[in-house]
């Protein structure tokens, strides 16, 4: 099977498009490696999937497109020849923080380029298609655990409205055009090659090197947060069944989360633990556009998926301390 991989130079994109490889697929990733984080972060990742994919003897499997999904014609990447089976759409720009500062390029990337891709596997007959979304969806209820069936109208912020968007727009094209859209609703992804602003690896960072730690709130907000490698057999899971499934069953969200709740001063010590090392924490307000709360229900998932999540954040965040150890060049 050929799988499009949009954001395939990104944290989950890489170890999707590796995964991918590793069981025998071809994959295409597109990424245009902007400057939400440092490029140099994204050439390694890819980097890695290419070594990856040498040391698997697949190297001629994996391509790679430096292309804008919204500024470039990714038309000839469905020529009849280079046609993939499915698109996997996982590029976008991530972050809530940063999209109430810059809310334009999020509806450009995250809306706009959603619905150039869906236009582009329309109009070439490619009916699979996954999606990158957000538990940021669920906006700031505190009725848990978070089901897909909740209403679910009420994002707080930019980012999650794009995905939301995402979602919406994903109907429409299962409806008027007999897409296969499955919209995966990640829960705080984090493990080997995390994007380096988020929580755990910026808190790892700053313990490392000594520096304070900024902890927004009273430390009581929680998250369900979900180890790289499950997220990963959640996606490749629903990148199967887009295959498969019959069109009626053809517009489906699922939760990939890990099911569980760690509060922010729970999420710290664990860090510590694993480092060894404390932190020095500097109490801040809240921030505008950060939910309270975020707990899957993944019955869903598990039942027609085979999504089968196997990493607590106690064995997880060890696993994430020594790749950023190796990474940093230090040792145990
Ligand atoms: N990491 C998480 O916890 C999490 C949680 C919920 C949802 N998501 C979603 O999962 C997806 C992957 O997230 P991630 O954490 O790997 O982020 P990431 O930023 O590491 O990866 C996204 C990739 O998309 C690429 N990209 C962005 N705009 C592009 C464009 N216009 N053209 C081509 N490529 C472009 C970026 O260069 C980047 O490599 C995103 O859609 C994100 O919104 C992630």
């Amino acid at each position: 099977m050929k799988v499009l991989v949009t954001g395939a130079a990104g944290f989950i994109g890489s170890h999707v498009a590796e995964a991918l490889l590793h069981r025998g697929d071809e994959v295409v990733g597109v990424d245009n490696f902007n400057a939400f984080y440092d490029p140099a972060i994204k050439e390694a990742n890819i980097d890695e999937v290419r070594a990856s994919a040498r040391a698997w003897g697949r190297a001629e499997a994996f391509r790679l497109v430096r292309a804008d999904i919204v500024h470039d014609d990714l038309s000839s990447l469905f020529t009849p020849e280079n046609c993939p089976d499915v698109v996997c759409h996982l590029a976008a720009w991530a972050g809530v923080r940063p999209s109430i500062v810059n809310p334009l390029i999020y509806q450009s990337v995250n809306v706009e380029g959603t619905l150039k891709l869906l236009e582009l596997a329309r109009h070439h007959g490619v009916k699979p298609f996954v999606f990158a979304s957000s538990s940021s969806v669920y906006g700031a209820r505190r009725e848990v655990p978070f089901r897909e069936d909740d209403r679910v109208d009420d994002p707080i912020s930019p980012y999650a409205a794009t995905k939301k968007a995402g979602e919406l727009i994903g109907y429409t094209y299962h409806h008027l055009h007999g897409l296969r859209f499955f919209g995966l609703r990640f829960f705080t992804v984090y493990g080997p090659r995390q994007r380096p602003e988020m929580a755990i690896h910026l808190f790892a960072r700053a313990i490392l090197d000594g520096k304070p730690i900024r902890m927004h709130g009273d430390g009581e907000s929680s998250r369900d947060y979900t180890y790289i490698d499950d997220c990963v057999q959640g996606v490749v899971a629903a990148i199967d069944r887009s295959t498969r499934v019959e069109d009626k069953d053809g517009y489906r969200i699922y939760n990939l989360g890990c099911s569980d709740t760690t509060s922010l001063r729970g999420l710290v010590s664990t860090i510590e633990a694993a480092l060894g090392k404390k932190a020095q924490i500097e109490h801040a307000p809240d921030q505008p556009g950060d939910v309270p709360l975020t707990f899957a229900d993944i019955r869903r998932a598990r039942a027609e998926l085979g999504y089968d999540p196997k990493t607590p954040i106690p064995d997880g965040v060890p696993k994430f301390v020594e790749w950023l150890k190796k990474r940093r060049g230090e040792s145990n």
